[in-house]
């Protein structure tokens, strides 16, 4: 299976980048770097000529281009030359409840679906960051289709993904998440217990046709490539705060 570098040299060294044409699940507590995962892997994947389009629903395209800015990558550059693009999500999610609430429907419901017609036709990979504030009102069931549909389809176009789900999704539709992509990491954070000190972990929690390690990576926010893996190391499942 051909692979896009994720950019994240100690993780491309781990699993050898994320297979392409396929959906990988982002999910971890506030804070502990997915956007930044997520803009360092559309970077990267620019850099590889990929067409690359980043859907942000959060922050707006300025406020990601400052994130990004921060860590020394001109992602202004990287959309001039039409490699990147930037779709922010509250201009659809608008538009969306100004025509749903004539026809009297909940704007919040069925808009997972939505998301895919916005993507422009040449797009091989996308960023969605997050889906969270659009899983609000849905109930499991309906979470589970409207998912599987969205991986679905971008399976169908040939894109390869990076779905990012916040804390904003309950755990239990983060479960069911799990089920439906193709690869999944948890970003996370913990208490050393031998040092006493923080430390951000993330746990590969599935690759499909992937060899995982399965002690937990441990990162560092910061360096040239945003995230830096400092080291593999086994941690105990209830130490892990995601
Ligand atoms: N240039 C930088 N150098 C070091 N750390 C940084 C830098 N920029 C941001 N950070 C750290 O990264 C954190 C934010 O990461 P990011 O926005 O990717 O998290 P997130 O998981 O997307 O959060 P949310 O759930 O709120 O969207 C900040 O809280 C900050 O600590
Ligand atoms: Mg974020």
């Amino acid at each position: 299976m051909d692979r896009l570098k994720i950019g994240i040299s100690g993780l491309d060294d781990t699993i050898g980048g994320f297979p392409m044409g396929r959906s990988v699940l982002i999910t971890g507590e506030p804070g502990c770097g997915k956007t930044i995962f997520g803009l360092r892997f559309a970077i990267s994947s620019c850099m590889e000529g990929y067409n690359t389009v980043y859907i942000t629903a959060e922050e707006d395209a300025n406020d990601l281009h400052i994130q990004a800015n921060s860590f020394g990558w001109n992602t202004q550059e990287l959309e001039e030359r039409g490699l990147l693009n930037f779709i922010e999500l509250t201009g659809i999610r608008a538009r969306i409840t100004e025509a749903e609430l004539s026809m009297d429907m909940d704007p919040m419901k069925g808009n997972f679906t939505k998301i895919i017609h916005d993507i422009p036709p040449e797009a091989e990979v996308v960023v969605i960051d997050s889906l969270g504030g659009y899983t609000a009102k849905l109930t499991a069931y309906e979470f589970r289709n409207q998912f599987d549909l969205l991986v679905y389809e971008l399976k169908q176009r040939g894109i390869t993904s990076v779905i990012i789900l916040d804390s904003a999704t309950s755990k239990e539709f983060n479960e069911l998440a799990l089920f439906s992509v193709y690869g999944a990491i948890k970003l996370g954070r913990r208490e050393n217990p031998y040092t006493g000190r923080r430390e951000r972990i993330m746990d590969i929690v599935k690759m499909r046709s992937t060899k995982t390690p399965l002690q937990f990576l441990t990162y560092e926010i910061g360096g040239e490539e945003g995230i830096t893996i400092t080291e593999g190391e086994e941690i105990p499942e209830e130490d892990l705060e995601i």
